[in-house]
């Protein structure tokens, strides 16, 4: 049996995520880990909140709630969603856990203790009506390029212009609109990513592998400009993980919090001792520490291509930097962006679905099947409403919905609920169950590819070979003639309908369950000889018509939801 640790990028703390995040990570990670568990190896699959940083203290303040709060309710909303769309993580953590605290201190103290952080004097705005030091985003003023007043002091939300905080004309604090701002000297760390440089470079040259998107945006950090740069990784901030070497303070970083991307992929370890500490497993050092058997651990990672540095350079240089056993990714999976109706989803203007809304319409299934099968691989993808009522309605309602509820209410008009005995099989199943052999071993081939639409591709293809079948057997018109034919093509076409469901579950777990159970079987073990997946529900077996699987999207749905979801204009 194989192991299989497969994360998540974890998803940040401040709202609830749109279909294009969801997409990006959290369900193809979702579907890999559902395809692994089905095929009897041992998986665990961790996800978590990313709950640090100046986007979750700028969210709880625009909440009016203290960000400790607002970050417990926000992980227990986002964590109900996830229940939602089916994401069957192990476990479910927190960035800003107590397993993550140690660990995250644990690693800056042995790359301190390597020579792999420097402190740096910088001087930066600090505001004394705040008391404190303003990053960035917490300092707004008029952007001496275009004029705009509530420029950022990081970027220019009008021109786009990248900033810096004392070019703003009029800088004011976003916390208390003081513009007594003033310039002070403060020290920070830095992960010396430059000298780790040639061996992550090494590293990622022997992933041969990889998707070109990925190794294309780890070389681009690596190559460009002076190459890889030191990255600091402390932050003047109250809400974070504090500066500490270990569990010693850190003398000169009082006050200061690690910076969230610094500790977020920690999550992924600290992630492991939570499931533990929770009690759903007894061990994480075995998927984690390769000296307690992680060795033989196949380590898959799911993410935007936003992501990719900070799991190609920086978070490798964290672990290798260490010079500690941890495990080290196997696999990086990154995907483009999904766009929405001919723009992009945004937040802010309530442009296009989110993961709530998208519950409220339709069941997850649904919407699993078309973003999974439209994962913006090779390219950016886009979402229309067109596209989604015609996929769903075709791919889903037309050809496997359709499928189990013809042949089951066929069987129960003219054999009864039960599956019927018939005659022997010929030619026409022959040839039937080699093609659906073949498209089997092409959608795992592509699933051990990670290939997502492919995958998709080929189980539709799947689906397809079986509507085909019944239009050339018709055991409509084959009943009155050759009863005996007509009773052997609906019992193989029943337990096509049972070996749909047991291939479908990754992408549609919901249909999946409803079918097993309509045919009243447990038995959903994956099909290794054809033949004999095909004979699983034995001649007598009793079952009953499914409700509805899938139902049709209308044009006038499809109407009312693009209007509903078009975002103020
Ligand atoms: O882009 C994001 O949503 C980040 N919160 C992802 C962090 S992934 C990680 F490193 F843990
Ligand atoms: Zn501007």
């Amino acid at each position: 049996m194989a192991r299989h640790l497969i994360t998540s990028a974890i998803p940040y703390i401040n709202g609830i995520k749109h279909l294009g995040n969801l997409v990006g990570s959290q369900l193809p990670a979702d579907l890999f880990a559902r395809y692994q568990r089905a095929r009897g190896n041992e998986v665990l699959f961790l996800c978590a909140t990313d709950e640090h940083g100046t986007p979750a203290e700028l969210a709880a303040a625009k909440a009016g709630k203290p960000v400790a709060e607002y970050c417990a309710e926000m992980h227990e909303t986002q964590s109900k969603i996830a229940d939602g769309f089916r994401l069957s993580f192990d476990h479910f953590g927190r960035s800003s856990s107590p397993q993550n605290h140690r660990l995250t201190q644990h690693f800056a103290g042995v790359l301190a203790e390597r020579g792999l952080i420097r402190e740096v004097s910088e001087t930066q705005m600090y505001s004394p009506t705040d008391g404190r030091y303003l990053p960035d985003r917490y300092i707004e003023g008029t952007c001496p390029n275009c004029g705009f007043e509530d420029a950022r002091g990081d970027q220019c939300d009008n021109c786009t212009k990248q900033l810096d905080p004392v070019d703003l004309i009029n800088p004011h604090s976003v916390i208390s609109g003081a513009t007594d701002l003033e310039m002070r000297e403060t020290k920070h760390l830095y992960l010396c990513q430059s000298l780790i440089k040639d061996e992550i470079e090494a590293w990622i040259d022997s992933k041969t592998d990889w998707p070109v998107l990925t190794t294309s945006i780890a070389r681009k950090w690596l190559h460009d400009g002076d190459g890889l740069q030191d990255r600091g990784i402390t932050r003047d901030l109250d809400w974070g993980i504090p500066v500490k070497k270990g569990e010693e303070e850190w003398p000169g970083m009082e006050g200061k919090v690690f910076y969230v991307w610094f500790d977020a992929p920690i999550e992924y370890i600290a992630c492991a001792q939570e499931w533990v500490d929770a009690g759903k497993g007894d061990d994480w050092e075995r998927w984690w520490r390769t000296d307690k058997g992680a060795d033989d651990v196949t380590y898959t990672q799911f993410m935007g291509k936003d992501n990719v540095p900070f799991h190609t350079l920086t978070f490798p240089a964290t672990i290798l930097g260490s010079g500690e056993p941890w495990k080290r990714v196997d696999y990086i999976k990154s995907f483009n962006y999904l766009n929405y109706d001919g723009g992009q989803f945004s937040t802010s203007r309530g442009r296009g679905v989110f993961m709530d809304q998208a519950l409220e319409i339709l069941p997850a299934d649904y919407w699993r099947w078309w973003l999974l099968s439209h994962a913006p691989e090779s390219s950016d993808a886009e979402f229309t409403w067109e596209n989604f009522q015609s996929s769903v309605n075709k791919d889903l309602a037309d050809v496997l919905g359709n499928f189990a509820s013809r042949v089951t209410k066929f069987c129960r008009s003219k054999f009864g609920e039960v599956v019927p005995e018939g005659g022997a099989m010929g030619a026409l199943e022959a040839k039937l169950i080699a093609d659906l052999a073949e498209k089997i071993r092409e959608y795992e081939a592509q699933m051990e590819a990670h290939e997502v639409r492919k995958a998709a591709g080929a189980l539709r293809a799947a689906w397809v070979l079986g509507n085909e079948y019944l239009q050339e057997a018709a055991p409509w018109s084959t009943l009155k003639a050759d009863p005996e034919a007509a009773a052997m093509q609906i019992r193989l076409a029943l337990n096509m309908i049972r070996l749909y469901a047991v291939i479908s579950a990754p992408f549609i777990p919901d249909a999946s369950a409803q079918l097993l159970a309509a045919l009243k079987t447990q038995d959903d073990g994956w099909p290794g000889d054809l033949g004999a997946a095909l004979s699983v529900l034995p001649v007598g077996h009793a079952f009953e018509v499914p409700e509805v699987t899938f139902r049709k999207i209308t044009d006038a749905e499809r109407e009312e939801w693009q209007e509903r979801f078009a975002g103020e204009r």
